[in-house]
């Protein structure tokens, strides 16, 4: 099983001498004046960033600070950034922005900002030159080297650059401090070989390159054992895991093994993102012969409902492909929960080429969908492609998009009106302490009248109406 290419698997030890000596400073600290030093972790962006924070927050306290959720109390502040869309950068340089402030009262407090943002070399020069708060800014192949910037930092005094490089290291062993006692993300892959011409991820994650078998085995039982419901494995294309290390063994595989891991306790496994183009009958057959473990939702990427959009996007499927993989889906498990990405005012998309993609929504009936008005990124190829569409376009048929979708939503959540459904149960809803939230094996939001000692468990809701957002019932009596 020895990976064919030369990706070679580094492991967090090396790493050891840096998180001990950053311990032991911050423990003189914590003699010296009461309290501990305290970290801030700020994240945008999708659930791989997630994760990746998950590890920085587990680095940090292995270096011995405490987390905290208000920045202003903070010695330590990490900006994980997101770079998929115009919005996500403008935001995280806002917040960047603000913490200008807090250094000026506080000269001492670290600010480092990594993720897909500071992978960009434009966006690198620009936080170096117009943001000198900043002390140190790593790109996402370097964040396992965390504990050795920060050290560096503290040591020389100068601000730290780990740029991003095209390494095709898979780092290990890193800590992990994860946000839930019942949720939990597994990375099975990094970066992606895709290169969709709208898309930046291929330029700041780097080729794809998957964990060896083993780990995500060992991770996960581990999580099994502690208590973990619903456990996510992530990668921007699960499809082609192992693909590039010529593994003996796919994705298909491997979520076969992970769903036969403990057969008599109640877990779930959900994967995300799959490519149209490698979407395997193999990988739907073990999905449906293993239900009970692995969860009944597939989340499938259209982009656009018109093949000639699709192949100015270098998506190597048409429109008759995406079908067959979802009648298929369909028809080895009927209730299966459908959701996709769809982007809106591709360059060149026309109305014809939009009402393609209404008529595919109308055609599918998808569960739910994820819509993104196309948002231009530096260095892409459709960035330079000439006809990009008015602003006014996109949001216009950004809008009618949702309204047909939404109409949809509705359709597809009435039929669970008057049914129980199994939840797994978050806790009280955001609006209203009261209520209570938790989401179906399909992924879909439930409110419910829960109390403090549900959270973490699945437990049966009696739906009484089903809306375009959500499902709402009661505990099931019975
Ligand atoms: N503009 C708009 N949406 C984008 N996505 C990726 N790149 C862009 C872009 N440049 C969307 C795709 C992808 C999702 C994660 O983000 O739909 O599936
Ligand atoms: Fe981007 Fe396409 Fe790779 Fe997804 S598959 S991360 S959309 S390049």
């Amino acid at each position: 099983m020895k990976p064919t290419n030369d990706n070679s698997y580094i492991y967090i030890t090396e790493q050891k001498e840096y998180i001990d000596r950053m311990r032991a400073d911050n423990e003189g600290y914590a003699a010296e004046n009461g309290q501990r030093r305290r970290a801030y972790v700020l994240t945008f962006g999708c659930q791989q960033n997630e994760a990746d924070s998950e590890k920085i927050k587990g680095m940090a306290c292995d270096m011995g600070y405490v987390l905290t959720d208000t920045p202003k109390d903070a010695d330590l502040i990490i900006v994980n950034t997101c770079a998929v869309r115009e919005h996500a950068e403008q935001k995280a340089l806002s917040f960047i922005g603000e913490y200008k402030h807090l250094k000026a009262k506080k000269p001492e407090l670290l600010i480092g900002v990594c993720g897909c943002m500071v992978s960009q070399a434009h966006r690198q020069n620009e936080l170096k030159n117009s943001n000198p708060y900043v002390d140190f800014i790593f790109g996402t192949s370097s964040l396992h080297l965390l504990p050795q910037i920060i050290c560096e930092k503290i040591s020389k005094g100068k601000r730290i650059y780990y740029p991003f490089s095209e390494n095709t290291e898979v780092a290990e062993c890193i800590p992990i401090k994860r946000e839930s006692t019942y949720r939990a993300w597994v990375s099975i892959m990094y970066g992606c070989n895709n290169f969709c011409s709208y898309c930046i991820v291929p330029y700041v994650r780097g080729r794809e390159r998957s964990r060896k078998k083993e780990e995500i085995i060992a991770e996960v039982s581990s999580l099994i054992n502690d208590g973990y419901k619903d456990i996510t494995l992530l990668g921007q294309n699960v499809n082609s895991y192992g693909k590039s290390e010529g593994f003996d063994y796919d994705f298909a595989d491997l979520l076969a093994e992970l769903a036969n891991l403990a057969p008599e306790r109640e877990y779930k496994i959900r994967f995300m993102t799959s490519h149209p183009k490698d979407a395997t009958h193999k990988l739907i057959d073990v999905m449906a012969e293993n239900s009970e473990h692995i969860a009944q939702h597939f989340h499938l990427p259209m982009q656009s409902g018109s093949d000639r959009i699709l192949k100015i996007m270098n998506r190597h499927y048409d429109i008759e492909r995406y079908l067959k993989s979802v009648d298929y889906m369909r028809s080895v498990m009927p209730d299966i929960a459908l959701t996709t990405d769809i982007i809106v005012g591709f360059p060149g998309e026309t109305e014809e080429d939009f009402e393609c993609t209404l008529e595919m929504l109308r055609r599918v009936k998808f569960d739910m969908i994820f819509s993104f008005i196309y948002s231009p990124r530096k260095d892409t190829p459709a960035a330079a492609m000439e006809d990009q569409i008015p602003a006014n376009v996109k949001s216009e048929r950004f809008n009618r998009l949702l309204a047909v979708q939404n109409a949809i939503s509705l359709e597809k959540n009435k039929p669970f009106e008057n049914k129980t459904v199994r939840v797994l149960c978050d806790g009280p809803s955001k609006n209203n302490e009261n209520v209570f939230s938790g989401r179906s094996d399909g992924n879909k939001i439930v409110f419910f009248d829960g109390d403090s000692d549900d959270i973490g468990r699945f437990i049966d809701i009696d739906i009484y109406r089903g809306d375009t957002f959500a499902l709402y019932g009661t505990k099931a009596t019975k």
